[in-house]
């Protein structure tokens, strides 16, 4: 039975107090919020839990095994370092850290000391993802060309990190599931109107190996909730609209191909194809609880997670290199330059006055 602590119970924390709840081989020992109201909404659904204020008393105690992390992004790495350093298995919500350089010192510290780190995407371990990843894998979809993605909405607005980090770990870690391809570059672009440091709407490109792309379209100023994913490939394309719960996933015999080049004609030729539609089954279970159900087989067998640190370091590495491509004008920016998210940081902080 392994024993859970979990800090931070704001919008999205009581969903993972709920999930662990609902394991029979985990038990949710404590609970933690710097703020008494939301601790008071846990008591009640939660009566038996331990409240407290302070992390302090989830951490550095012998009550828990393993630690949640739901806090703001920003928090991520301080809380989830002192947890490692206690020697706590750790689940930290999406995304891991704000910086690689950061990522790398959690992985460091987990594998010296044996532990799970895991990180919150969530989005690996729904029926949809797992459907889109098997019709690659069967070549139903024959080469993979480009995945695009809008995730889009009327709030919630963030106070510590941009639409960005906020919104697009999902799509990126969607799309390097997806993709059996390294990426190697990305550009991004985004304007701040409700706060000036703070992006509202960001569109980012991942240029991968053998010509492949992911666009990412997220935003926050938004009248239309909309979680959007289009995967096109030479054989056929997918479409997987997240908000429809009838036919989440729609896969279409369509495509165009171009034919021979036609020396009586001068030019190139396409063959338009318009085949069937059809929205394969889904073996739907709640993704969150198989998420949760995932970090405590790994902290009670020892076996590595889907969604490990590595796994969050590659999406914190690509966000990263987004931001100085953002601050810097949208330009290309590799995927080993990332690390200089701190001066293009400070730059544009300084051009803002
Ligand atoms: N997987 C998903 O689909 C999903 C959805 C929403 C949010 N999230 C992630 O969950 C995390 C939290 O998001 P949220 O929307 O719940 O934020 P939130 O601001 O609503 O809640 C955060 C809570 O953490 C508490 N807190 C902050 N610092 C603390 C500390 N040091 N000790 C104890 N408590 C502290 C705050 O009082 C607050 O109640 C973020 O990383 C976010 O990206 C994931």
């Amino acid at each position: 039975m392994a024993r859970i602590g979990i800090i931070g119970v704001g919008y999205w924390g009581p969903n993972l107090v709920r999930s662990f709840e609902a394991n029979s081989e985990c038990e949710v020992v404590i609970v933690c919020d710097r703020s008494a109201d939301r601790l008071r909404n846990i008591s009640q659904q939660f009566p038996n839990v331990r409240l407290t204020t302070e992390a302090d008393d989830v951490l550095d105690s012998d009550l828990v095994d393993a630690v949640v992390i739901a806090t703001p992004t920003n928090t991520h790495f301080e809380l989830a370092r002192q947890a490692l350093d206690e020697g706590l298995h750790v689940f930290v919500e999406k995304p891991l850290a704000t910086s690689s350089h950061e990522c790398q010192e959690l992985i460091a510290l987990a594998e010296a000391k044996n532990l799970v780190l895991f990180v919150g995407h969530v989005f690996l371990y729904s029926a949809a993802v797992l459907k889109l990843k098997q019709l690659v894998n069967t070549g139903e979809l024959g080469d993979l060309y480009y995945i695009s993605s809008r995730r889009l909405n009327l709030g919630p607005v963030r106070h510590d990190v941009n639409a960005l980090w906020d919104l697009a770990p999902h799509d990126i870690s969607v799309m390097l599931e997806l993709m059996d391809s390294r990426p190697v570059s990305v550009s991004c672009s985004g304007l701040a109107y409700l706060h000036e440091q703070l992006h509202d709407v960001c569109s980012l490109t991942i240029q991968f190996e053998s010509r492949k792309m992911g666009i990412v379209h997220v935003s926050w100023l938004d009248p239309h909730k909309t979680r959007l994913m289009t995967v096109v490939g030479s054989k056929k394309m997918a479409v997987y609209n997240d908000i429809d719960s009838q036919e989440r996933i729609k896969v279409y015999d369509q495509g165009i191909d171009a034919i021979p080049y036609n020396d009586s004609f001068g030019e190139f030729q396409y063959a338009y194809r318009y085949g069937d539609t059809y929205s394969p089954r889904l073996v739907e279970h709640e993704p969150l609880k198989a998420e949760c159900n995932s970090f405590v087989d790994s902290v009670i067998t020892g076996t590595t997670p889907k969604t490990d640190g590595y796994n969050g370091l590659q999406v914190v590495r690509i966000l990263e290199a987004a931001t100085v491509s953002l601050l810097n004008g949208n330009g290309q920016v590799s995927l080993g330059e990332g690390d200089g998210v701190h001066d293009a940081l400070e730059a544009a902080a300084q051009r803002a006055g």
